[in-house]
């Protein structure tokens, strides 16, 4: 029976026996006696072998590395001078008499190092030794004090955890479903749940008042540094709260967290912004608050300017003319502002204007531009003006149609924060509240939720969302920290009218939202409690917490971006037994 983890092993146990076990992380022959590093998940121990106990040292001489290892010995400190004082277990080591090889190993494709690089396609795929990596340990570690710490705040404010189906029906997160095939009817599928969305809610109608879980949603969209298609929410849903309540609740839960994890004391409150503001000064609705750049809205000074790339957008309803400041910009050379060019082309924008401002003072000849030619003496002074621009700065322009500069803007200042040092350090949590309810989505020509429809709008009545959906905002909050969407909520809707109405709206006819709702309309009769609720990406918090730059690292078997699981090889196909028995008949896809 073992007596302590390697990891444990420090000079309180000198001169007491131990028996430990573990994988033999290092080996080192120095001329008649044997240094092994045995590693488990608390850390390491230095054992030594010595030609005095023939055969334990015998059978030392053939271990290997991640040979799986029991040893029996003795706690001593280590001679004067050969102290490792970066590890806990540094001052002593364990004289080995007893030593077993439970199990063999071939050697491990890459060095279960701390600082070695290793391509991650090759860590996925033998993602179990990658795990044995004290970096990856350290990560689960802190995801699994995360949820504990979670769960202990939820259940002593009174929150239940409570599960829901994984076979489900679609809930409308807005990605697609992950589909599975029904065999007793064929033809029909179940949805993996994008969320717990409506079975939380039907909890609330249920009466349980205050319901949590930590649950596995899936969702099928393209994968990026901090998606995957299934995550895991920390998805929460209280009864008789309003917005202001359970935010508070919330941040307090978040606050907790940083205080008990990482010793952080995050601010109280956390600040507020509503959505227009985020938008209108960074360009998007999850601002990275550690970077001191902002947009300045010149829209209706370009409305009359002779310059059509600026004039158009100004005077376009849906389209804007931002500028962003970069403080001591004017160094950056002409290729460097040719490669910010190219970065913004990637989301759609079509140039980038600029202005150096070398000296101020001295009006027109102290600026340098290739759209000055454009503009008359009083605007100029104004965009310099509204900006606050000094010597030394560099202004950047962004005109199209509005979603186009927000989103070239928005990655530009996040662009610019990085490579100019500008990133502040620290953790900048934030609120975004008052999102619009609708969307005006162009391609299918009609609105759409911008959280999810069971948001409840700021209306009085269903007839003033009904005339001007446009300008309806809704109970809906995003909880933001350093740029990541780390939660997203709202009260939802509790009367059935309303509710019908966000559906119609939304082009949902009354067919549809039986056929897929149904079930929810139906409960909202029957005496349902106002209601709301939030769910944290727990994945994306822990990534956040750990410092990693990828959400994969925060996962114990993560998906790669095109979706597959390098270790098990799935997705793959399956017997043509197995597709008959569930009606299935694959189409080969065109190549
Ligand atoms: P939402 O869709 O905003 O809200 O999701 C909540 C949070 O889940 C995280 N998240 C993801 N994390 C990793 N990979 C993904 N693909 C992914 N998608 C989302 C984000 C996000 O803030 N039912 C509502 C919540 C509610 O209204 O109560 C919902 O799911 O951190
Ligand atoms: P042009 O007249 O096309 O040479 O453009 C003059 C300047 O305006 C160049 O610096 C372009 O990069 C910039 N520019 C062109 N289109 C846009 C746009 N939509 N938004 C911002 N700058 C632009």
């Amino acid at each position: 029976m073992r007596t302590h983890y390697c990891g444990h092993v420090t000079e309180a146990l000198v001169d007491q026996e131990v028996e430990l076990y573990g994988w033999m992380h290092r080996r080192r022959d120095h001329g008649g006696v044997i240094f092994v590093d045995l590693r488990d998940r608390e850390g390491r121990v230095q054992v030594v072998f010595d030609p005095s106990v023939p055969d334990s040292f015998l059978v030392a001489e053939k271990v290997r590395s991640e040979y799986v290892l029991s040893v029996k010995g003795r706690v001593r400190l280590r001679p004067e001078g050969s102290a490792n004082p970066d590890l806990p277990t540094g001052k002593v080591e364990v004289l080995c008499h007893e030593l077993e090889i439970l199990n063999p190993a071939e050697t491990p494709p890459f060095m279960l190092d701390e600082d070695s690089e290793v391509n991650e396609d090759v860590r996925l795929r033998y993602r179990y030794l990658d795990l044995r990596r004290p970096l990856m340990l350290r990560n689960l570690t802190l995801r699994s004090r995360v949820a504990r710490t979670l769960r202990c705040y939820l259940e002593d404010q009174g929150f239940m955890e409570i599960e829901t189906p994984i076979l489900t029906k679609s809930t409308p997160e807005g990605a697609r479903d992950f589909l599975v095939p029904s065999r007793n009817s064929q033809g029909e599928f179940y949805a993996l749940p994008q969320s717990p969305q409506l079975f939380k809610q039907l909890l609330m109608v249920a009466g349980m008042d205050r319901y949590y879980q930590i649950v596995r949603c899936f969702r099928d969209e393209d994968l990026r540094a901090d998606r995957q298609p299934e995550f895991t929410q920390l998805d929460i849903e209280t009864s008789f709260l309003n917005d202001e309540q359970l935010m508070t609740l919330m941040e307090r839960m978040i606050r907790t967290l940083f205080a008990e994890v990482l010793e952080v004391a995050l601010p109280d409150p956390f600040p507020r912004m509503t959505h227009a503001e985020a938008v209108a000064r960074f360009g998007i609705d999850r601002p990275d608050l550690r970077i001191p750049l902002e947009l300045t809205e010149i829209t209706d000074l370009m409305k009359s300017v002779d310059f059509k790339v600026f004039t158009g957008p100004a005077n376009d309803p849906p389209g804007r003319v931002a500028a962003l400041r970069l403080p001591g910009g004017g160094e950056l050379t002409r290729k460097e502002i040719d490669d910010y060019t190219q970065f913004v082309a990637i989301y759609g924008a079509k140039g980038l204007a600029y202005i150096k401002v070398n000296a101020r003072a001295v009006g027109r000849e102290g600026l340098q531009s290739p759209i000055l030619k454009f503009l008359p003496d009083d605007v100029i002074e104004e965009i310099l003006e509204r900006p606050g621009a000094e010597d030394g700065d560099l202004i950047f322009f962004g005109a199209d149609k509005a979603k186009i500069v927000n989103e070239s803007l928005a990655a530009l200042r996040v662009r610019l924060g990085h490579d100019r040092g500008l990133v502040e350090h620290g953790w900048r949590p934030l609120w975004v509240v008052d999102f619009p309810m609708f969307e005006w989505d162009d391609k299918s020509s009609r609105w759409a939720a911008l959280h999810h429809p069971f948001t409840r709008p700021r209306v009085k009545d269903a007839a003033e969302l009904e005339a001007a959906p446009g300008k309806a905002t809704s109970f809906a909050y995003d909880m933001v920290l350093n740029g990541t969407e780390i939660g997203g909520g709202s009260i939802r809707i509790h009367r059935s009218e309303i509710q019908s109405t966000v559906f119609r709206l939304l082009g949902i006819s009354d067919e549809q939202a039986e056929a897929k709702f149904g079930f929810l309309l139906r409960a909202l009769k029957f005496g349902c409690p106002p209601h709301g609720g939030i769910a944290f990406g727990l994945d994306r918090l822990v990534m956040l917490m750990t410092g990693s730059p990828s959400i994969r690292d925060v996962i114990p078997f993560p998906k790669t971006q095109t979706g597959a699981c390098l270790l098990t090889e799935a997705p793959s196909p399956v017997d043509e037994d197995q597709l008959r028995e569930l009606g299935i008949r694959v189409r080969t896809p065109a190549s």
